[in-house]
């Protein structure tokens, strides 16, 4: 089969797909995903061998509604209501303790962990997937280990090709950037990864919320991440990125993701890849300030910059 015969809008397919216990590329508000159903475990399995990531490395579940969540958990704390009544479904996911009675297939999506990450996506693709497969469909970013995440049908073709059984094609990506996670299963709750739900949004609902100090509790949010195959170089401000890119030996394109912070957050996975297409050596990225949605765009940017700090 062809590349343009497993890509295309079809639920039906999408559907017989995960049925059948195949994984597809899952359009999402975020990024797409790499979806298989997550009550069966040789397809959970695959997953983790298409991806190449480590099998204790968990998977975000997405389910339907708040109902759906709340049957992979063992309890909804306060917070986890909250955010979930207020977020979706949207660019969140949420970490509970999960249903001590949970299954093998179960297991093995959380990596072994005693929590799960739940997320009900805000699209209108996964939506009717997810309303025929009301259990779950487990997914991470439909990109292979560390690489960047696709925003569009094309980009889970380009990472994955044959190893997907079927993209199933809901446009580019709206928003740009991986859900936010917050872990309500401590207490109070702390924001484990940035997104476009912004830490002011999150603050403004939540009673209590852990500052984000020291490193990430989410497991592969410390390595190097989210990186394309040039050179990331952040800076501060224009000026900076001018000077940068005047002693680069190499070919260099200046991104600027100070002027439209959001906007840039849509883009900024595909810019990283144009300039691997384009065999750029060198993307010096001008940071946007540290506030809003600008936050995660920073520390997407930091991590993919971070692979290279080595050939300081
Ligand atoms: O926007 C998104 O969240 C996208 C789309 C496809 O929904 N998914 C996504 O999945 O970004 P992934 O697997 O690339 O990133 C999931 C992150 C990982 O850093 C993982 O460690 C963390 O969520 N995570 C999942 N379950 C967890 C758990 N039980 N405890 C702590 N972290 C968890
Ligand atoms: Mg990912």
């Amino acid at each position: 089969m062809t590349a343009s015969e497993r890509r295309g809008p079809d639920v039906d397919r999408a559907v017989a797909v995960l049925r059948a216990g195949g994984v597809i590329g899952l359009p999402t508000e975020t990024v797409y995903g790499l979806a298989a159903d997550a009550h069966d475990l040789s397809a959970v399995e695959r997953i983790f061998r298409v991806k190449g990531r480590p099998t204790d490395h968990p998977l975000i579940v997405h389910v339907p509604d708040t109902v759906a969540a709340r049957a992979w958990a063992a309890d909804w704390p306060e917070a986890a209501a909250v955010l979930a009544d207020t977020f979706w479904p949207g660019p969140l996911t949420l970490i509970v303790t999960m249903d001590p009675a949970a299954t093998t297939a179960e297991r093995c999506v959380t990596g072994g962990r005693p929590t799960v990450a739940l997320r009900v996506p805000d699209h209108r693709l996964a939506q009717r997937v997810l309303q025929e497969m009301p259990g779950g469909l487990a997914a991470p970013s439909a990109n292979r280990f560390g690489r960047v995440s696709p925003t569009t049908a094309d980009h889970v073709l380009d990472d994955l090709g044959d190893d997907v059984d079927y993209v199933l094609d809901g446009g580019p990506c709206q928003v740009g950037l991986e859900s936010t996670i917050v872990d309500c299963s401590v207490d109070p709750p702390q924001i484990l990864r940035h997104g476009a739900i912004t830490g002011e949004r999150i603050t403004a609902v939540l009673a209590r919320l852990a500052p984000a100090t020291g490193p990430s509790r989410a497991p592969g949010m410390l390595e190097s991440h989210y990186a394309p195959r040039c050179r990331v170089r952040p800076v501060e401000d224009v000026e900076t990125a001018r000077t940068v890119a005047d002693r680069c030996r190499g070919t260099w394109r200046i991104l600027d993701g100070r002027t439209d912070p959001a906007a840039f957050a849509h883009d900024l996975y595909a810019l990283l890849r144009r300039c691997d297409d384009d065999g750029i050596d060198e993307a010096v990225v001008v940071l946007p300030a540290d506030v809003g949605i600008g936050r995660a765009v920073r520390d997407r940017v930091l991590k993919a910059a971070a692979d290279h700090v080595a050939d300081d």
